[in-house]
């Protein structure tokens, strides 16, 4: 009798194109090559080097962490109470909330998506296009994903009106995703007044906003970058908050992040954190503890702090003086791209059919996945115009 071989049912996986793109790139011996694709931060010499305030962290922990015992589900408190009094303020949208340390962004959007599941939601809307990884965490715990078009890629604009009517059609009780600054794949930012209308849809509608913050600090300025999200908490009243410290605390392979709920009854917050932590134990049992260390250590000691606010800002300061010369550059062939100056972030997201991504990659040694996302933080500001010299006839 022939009895199948090992996991002969299972579907054949196609490996992350991103990581896939990142291989080729490596493997391309020509000078002139240039990365926009991968999704991390990059400096005037092309490193993401780690922060000075990470090194001074490291060296304090080094110095006095006496222990490596286990920590609970939750995580590490002094971590979860800095985090949240960086990122949300001491007023926290006058709402109560409670915390749980998480493996990065996308351990927190992960665990939070699996609370919906446990709190029999039905559907999560997003907005597309977005980061790749959205859908596939939603679908994977059996929430029905629903989708509207948030960006027109041709006039790089935000189809705000798109959104709120979705919003508006969608049913009470229904998750809403939201990146709270600096969108990932598009850089486009919301108006105060865009989140004023999103909350009132969503405070009016019954429905539950689901925050993905990853770049907070990135963009405008941190506080800048979480007003619109901690004004819908205003209103909403009750809100989930995914937050990866990958990006602004460059941490990328530490794994740090938490999800934080809000609401107006601690015996709720307890409840869906209970929750969260017993999912967590039968998953990973608890969060990897040393970047949370670190993220704490900086956040408490004010002066390493101030090297974290100072190094932030270079980096945010890197990022628009990019973003004004790409915007002079892209604009020349494409005049909507223009708006790259005032969009936020890393990323924006070019015109390009996928076929001509691949044959500016083969011709001219420039890679970015086949959806056209650049990170803007992959070029040097000199260099800025050539690439757009050679991008420049691909675009759509
Ligand atoms: C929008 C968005 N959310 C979440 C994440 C996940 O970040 P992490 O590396 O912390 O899991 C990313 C990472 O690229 C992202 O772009």
């Amino acid at each position: 009798m022939n009895t199948p071989a090992f996991f002969d049912s299972l579907t054949e996986q196609k490996p992350d194109p991103l990581l896939e793109l990142i291989a080729k790139f490596a493997a391309d011996p020509r000078s002139g090559k240039i990365d926009l694709g991968v999704g991390v931060y990059r400096d005037e010499t092309g490193r993401t080097p780690v922060m000075r305030a990470v090194k001074a962290a490291e060296h304090y922990l080094w110095e006095t962490q006496e222990s490596k015992s286990y920590i609970g589900p939750e995580g590490d408190p002094a971590f979860l109470r800095a985090l949240a009094l960086e990122v949300f303020g001491e007023r926290h949208g006058g709402r109560l909330l409670a915390g749980i340390q998480t493996p990065g962004g996308t351990g927190a959007l992960r665990l939070a998506a699996e609370l919906l599941a446990l709190d029999n939601r039905r559907k999560i809307w997003i907005g597309t296009p977005t980061w790749v990884n959205h859908q596939a965490i939603f679908a994977a715990v059996g929430l029905q994903v629903g989708t509207y078009r948030f960006f027109d890629i041709d006039k790089q604009a935000v189809l705000i009106d798109e959104m709120l009517t979705t919003l508006q059609d969608a049913a009470p009780g229904d998750a809403v995703l939201l990146q709270t600054s600096c969108h990932n794949p598009t850089g486009a930012g919301l108006s105060q007044q865009n989140w004023r209308d999103i909350a009132a849809i969503i405070a009016s509608n019954g429905l539950l906003p689901l925050f993905d913050n990853a770049y907070q600090g990135l963009g405008r300025g941190p506080i800048e970058d979480a007003a619109g999200m901690i004004g819908v908490i205003e209103t909403v009243g009750e809100a989930m908050v995914a937050v990866s410290c990958s990006k602004s605390f460059s941490l990328y392979r530490e794994r740090t992040g938490a999800v934080y709920l809000f609401g107006d009854q601690q015996a709720s917050l307890n409840k869906g954190v209970g929750n969260l932590a017993s999912h967590a134990r039968t998953s990973y049992s608890m969060p990897p503890a040393h970047g949370a260390a670190i993220v704490a250590a900086i956040l408490q000691n004010p002066s390493r702090r101030q090297v974290w606010v100072d190094e932030l800002r270079e980096m945010r300061i890197r990022i628009a003086e990019i973003r004004g010369a790409a915007a002079k550059a892209f604009g020349q062939f494409h005049p909507e791209l223009a708006n790259i100056a005032s969009q936020e972030g890393m990323f924006s997201l070019l015109p390009i059919p996928p076929e001509n991504v691949r044959q500016l990659r083969a011709e001219h040694g420039i890679y970015m996945p086949d959806s056209g996302r650049i990170n803007v933080a992959g070029m040097r500001v000199e260099d800025v115009a050539s690439v757009a010299e050679r991008i420049g006839p691909y675009l759509a």
